[in-house]
């Protein structure tokens, strides 16, 4: 795996790489994605391939800065203004019209387009020295686990990548938001690290998720079986001493690992530590059942895709 440090010049020849229509696995704030030019079908057609991606599940497309917007977007409603102003840089993906200069293979023919500006340097650099917007979906096979560090990355996936760029662990550990802003009100395609409290505060109403309302779903990317690790993961009220998993309290075995007792620290670790226990063999993970509320509900979203058979 060709991992490189996020020096000025391994920058420089990621953006050269993505000029030329090669694939860079790139570091967010959320997870690693695997990013190629948002304007290069040929490109794009190689980020399906490389992650084994259905081609009916749309890539989002990263923006450096507000006026890359109308490059990418037909149409910015106000409600989508207000949100972007908000939460960008940052783990929020707006779902709007997309502009008829982005190839359609991006959003995988749909007329909208996932639009997010990323707040971590390293990803706004590349963006900025690659003079392009980039798609990118999450750095994982499919319905594999996310990498949400460099040597996480798998090692089949990476190699159909010019370079891994390293930027250290991503802040929060789990994907983005994803809201989609076509409909009149906005709706909740993909729960993520930024709350639907925090949308709803930024707003001042509620938001919608899409799978729990009745009616036609417009999120083709969410399947039910998702963020697997290798292991058979169980999600479990309590996890025996002799057991393999996370934990809430003072691990019993080498195979547990204590997890924060706050979700957004919880987030943060979740991927990594499931990656690390993953890669001892293990049979099965069990993860200690964390509360039922609305402050862990993307990660209970995770679990229960992690854990479907
Ligand atoms: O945090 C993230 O969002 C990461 C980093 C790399 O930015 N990316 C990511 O991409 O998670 P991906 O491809 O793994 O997930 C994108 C999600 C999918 O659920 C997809 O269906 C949805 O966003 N999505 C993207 N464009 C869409 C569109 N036009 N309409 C509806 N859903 C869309
Ligand atoms: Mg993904």
């Amino acid at each position: 795996m060709n991992i490189l440090r996020p020096t000025p010049h391994n920058i420089a020849l990621a953006a050269e790489a993505i000029r030329a229509g090669e694939l860079v696995v790139i570091p967010t704030e959320t997870v690693y994605g695997l990013a190629c030019d948002a304007f290069n079908p040929a490109a794009i057609a190689k980020v399906y391939a490389a992650k084994g991606r259905p081609a009916s599940n749309p890539l989002i497309v990263h923006i450096a800065e507000f006026r890359d917007l109308t490059s990418v977007a037909a149409e910015v409603p106000l409600a989508a203004m207000t949100l972007a102003r908000k939460f960008w840089p940052g783990p929020l993906t707006l779902v709007l019209e997309r502009a008829d200069t982005l190839p359609k293979e991006v959003s995988a023919g749909l007329r909208t387009v996932g639009v997010r500006m990323p707040s971590h340097p390293v990803a706004q650099l590349l963006i900025e020295a690659a003079h392009t917007a980039l798609a990118a979906p999450s750095a994982n096979p499919f319905t594999r686990l996310t990498p949400t560090r460099a040597r996480h990355v798998d090692e089949k996936l990476a190699a159909q990548a010019a370079f891994v760029l390293d930027g250290g662990d991503s802040a929060m550990g789990i994907e983005s938001t994803v809201v989609d802003m076509t409909q009149g009100l906005p709706e909740v395609l993909r729960l993520g690290a930024i709350s639907r409290a925090d949308l709803e505060a930024a707003m001042g109403i509620p938001f919608v998720i899409a799978e729990e309302r009745d009616g036609p779903q417009r999120s083709p990317g969410t399947h039910e079986k998702h963020y697997s690790p290798k292991a058979k993961l169980i999600v479990a009220d309590a996890v025996g001493d002799a057991d393999a998993g996370l934990v809430f309290h003072e691990p019993k075995n080498d195979n547990q690992i204590q997890m924060p007792a706050a979700p957004k620290e919880f987030a943060k670790r979740l991927y990594s530590e499931l990656h690390e226990l993953d890669s001892r063999g293990l049979d099965t993970i069990l993860v200690e059942a964390p509360p039922v509320t609305l402050e862990w509900e993307a990660i209970w979203d995770r679990l229960r895709r992690a854990a479907k058979a």
